[in-house]
């Protein structure tokens, strides 16, 4: 008997980070992981299949086998983490092609703030005379005494406050008060004159990526930024595999995650507002919260089940979600701060959509406009001031580096820019300026269309026989090699490659993407001329080469010009919502306007689907520009 053996408390130690964990025999790999904190990427949220969660293990483990493991790679040590049990003492490696690295999260967002800010927190600054044996009127009578408008409620913390603030400040207080719940509240009272220090944070929480943009209430100025991953993310890439996670396992744990990767940014973001300038802001400061997410990221994060989202007919618990206060949320700002959530359209056109929706303006124009934000689900909205119709796609992950071999997110080691030479070999550039790990969605894109340019795929994007070691026959069939294994990050066991069953699933989502733009248009007997604009937003498209994508049938040919980009348009619709009453109150009128169409049940979007799965599309007329391929590709 060894000494790992009847042992419960095993050592399991990451690297490179150092950081080791206890647990039980029998936990998995990823299961430590999660414990550790240490970003190991599980797509599929540890069942199996996407093989995304490879790391290098020395020690005693039952491993299951897996069709995603060479056989090098398994004589090498490396096993998937979610299928391999803790048996002893482990170390093990976590390779950096599949490890949640430093992420190109797109904190930027384009919208036109107001230039006056109206936000629902406002200080108010007061005097009054000291109490006396004459005049012994309570503390928050005499407040409000000092008040010439209604009175206000006040809240529990700020009727805490006052009796000191009133005593510390001489008579003299500022009042900090909310109407987002309606009646007029107090909130916060301190003493003296703090007029102008009140703050509020702006939140996108995506699948992958959470962002915080703390504001200044009174100017509307981004006093800072801080993002990271979801910590939801080793429960799986997509909405359901977490809402399945859910099911299984109750919501508590996907509620926290989501909320403590929102407090760790607010933690980092003014950590480092006060390292810069030496204010001392103070969590307390933070007054007001504006949140956008996507349905099912919303209800995750209110505790809200997701169970009727997942399925049919895939219906939220709430479109309009009623104003909290932050103590209820467990964030980490000021208890009594109120915070504001965008409604939802449907399960899977959420809060998100409608703040970009509410960044782009297409809400105010009279003229039509089509919006498309490319995440791991497509969302497309079209329509102007008067009507709006939305649809979601499933798009699948292929351009957030999922069911692609060769995909990775768009973080250091990606690949995101790419072009084919002559003798077909790729040049490209890698964010960070490292050794490549894989290709990133706008990259895919990039390769795809030189591909077909090169006549490396067809119209089919099935990869054709070339005189090239280039192409060559693999596992799966024939595959294109981007990179050799030499020229790859430390610790790669094969070639960098793309084959036919990866070109299918890229092929799929932008068919989806397009297919879902199609429908839109016919079911609202609009045409592409009578479009003002084509807005694109997400972090996917800011960094995304136009051309190209309408090359590959991916977006609606038009003249450039007419695509605006807005970045992270949740991020920059809930930063106007902050700052602006008019705002947040047109969220609601772009609710009630919108309509919502299902897509998974309706035969027109699969005809439409079915005749985009071609580069760019079965109709060629409806892509003049892709037929001069050759025009675009010494365009850098
Ligand atoms: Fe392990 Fe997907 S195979 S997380």
């Amino acid at each position: 008997m060894t000494a790992d053996e009847g042992r419960n408390n095993l050592r399991v130690v990451f690297r490179p980070d150092g950081k080791q964990v206890t647990v039980d025999r029998g936990t998995t790999v990823l299961e430590a992981g999660r414990l550790a904190c240490i970003p190991i990427d599980a797509v599929c949220g540890g069942s199996g299949k996407c093989g995304r969660c490879k790391v290098k293990i020395d020690g005693k483990t039952i491993t299951e086998g897996s069709e995603h493991l060479t056989e090098e790679e398994v004589r090498e040590g490396i096993a998937l983490a979610c299928t391999s049990r803790i048996e002893g003492d482990l170390i093990v490696h976590v390779l950096p092609r599949y490890r949640l690295g430093k992420h190109q999260i797109v904190t930027k967002s384009v919208q036109k703030m107001p230039e006056r800010t109206t936000p629902w927190v406002t200080k108010r600054f007061l005097e009054m005379n000291p109490a006396t044996l004459s005049d012994n009127l309570a503390d928050r009578e005499r407040m409000m005494r000092a008040m010439d408008d209604a009175r206000p409620e006040i809240s529990l913390e700020g009727l805490r406050d006052l009796p000191s603030a009133l005593r510390d400040g001489r008579w003299k207080v500022t009042a900090t008060r909310s109407d987002l719940a309606g009646p007029v509240e107090i909130i916060r009272v301190e003493p003296g004159d703090t007029r102008g220090s009140a703050v509020g944070i702006a939140v996108d929480i995506g699948t992958t990526t959470v962002v915080v943009d703390l504001i200044d209430l009174d100017t509307g100025e981004v006093l800072g930024t801080a993002s990271d991953f979801n910590r939801q993310m080793t429960h799986g890439d997509d909405v359901i595999a977490r809402m399945m996670f859910g099911e299984e396992n109750g919501l508590d744990e996907l509620t926290s995650l989501a909320r403590e990767t929102v407090n760790s940014c607010i933690s980092r973001v003014m950590e480092e507002r006060n390292e810069m300038d030496g204010e001392r802001l103070s969590r307390q400061d933070i007054v007001a919260a504006s949140i956008a997410g996507n349905t099912v990221m919303t209800q995750f994060f209110l505790g809200l089940s997701t169970d009727n989202v997942r399925l049919e007919p895939y219906v939220p618990v709430t479109h309009h979600i009623p104003p909290m206060k932050a103590k209820d949320l467990g964030l980490m700002m000021n208890g009594a701060g109120s915070v504001f959530t965008f409604p939802s359209r449907a399960g899977y056109v959420g809060g998100d959509v409608i703040a970009d929706v509410l960044a782009s303006e297409m809400h105010r124009s009279k003229r039509t406009h089509l919006l498309i934000d490319v995440g791991t689900n497509g969302e497309v909205v079209l329509g102007c001031r008067d009507w709006m119709v939305s649809c979601s796609c499933s798009a699948g992950p292929a351009f957030e580096g999922g069911e692609v071999t060769c995909g990775v997110r768009a973080m250091d080691g990606a690949i995101d820019r790419l072009r084919i030479d002559d003798d077909l070999a790729a040049k490209y550039h890698v964010i960070g300026d490292r050794a490549p790990i894989g290709v990133c969605g706008s990259g895919l894109v990039d390769l795809m269309a030189e591909m077909y340019a090169r006549g490396v795929i067809d119209r089919k994007a099935r990869i054709q026989e070339r005189d090239s070691d280039r192409v060559r026959t693999g596992e799966e069939g024939l595959e294109y090699v981007i990179e050799r294994k030499e020229r790859l990050h430390e610790g790669a066991t094969s070639d960098l490659v793309i084959t036919d069953a990866d070109l299918q699933n890229i092929l799929r989502t932008k068919a989806a993407i397009y297919g879902a733009c199609s429908v839109l248009l016919r079911k609202t007997g609009k045409d592409l001329g009578s479009l003002s604009s084509i807005v694109i937003a997400g972090g996917f498209g800011f960094h995304l080469d136009m051309t190209r994508a309408v090359t590959l049938g991916m977006f609606p040919d038009v003249p450039r010009k007419k695509y605006r980009f807005i970045g992270n348009g949740a991020l920059g619709g809930a930063k106007l919502a902050l700052v602006s009453k008019d705002a947040r109150r047109e969220t609601s009128k772009i609710l009630n306007k919108m309509t919502y169409l299902e897509l998974s049940v309706d035969n027109e979007f699969y005809e439409e689907f079915s005749a985009s799965l071609f580069i760019p599309h079965t109709d060629l007329g409806r892509f003049p520009s892709a037929n001069h391929a050759n025009d675009w590709r010494d365009v850098a």
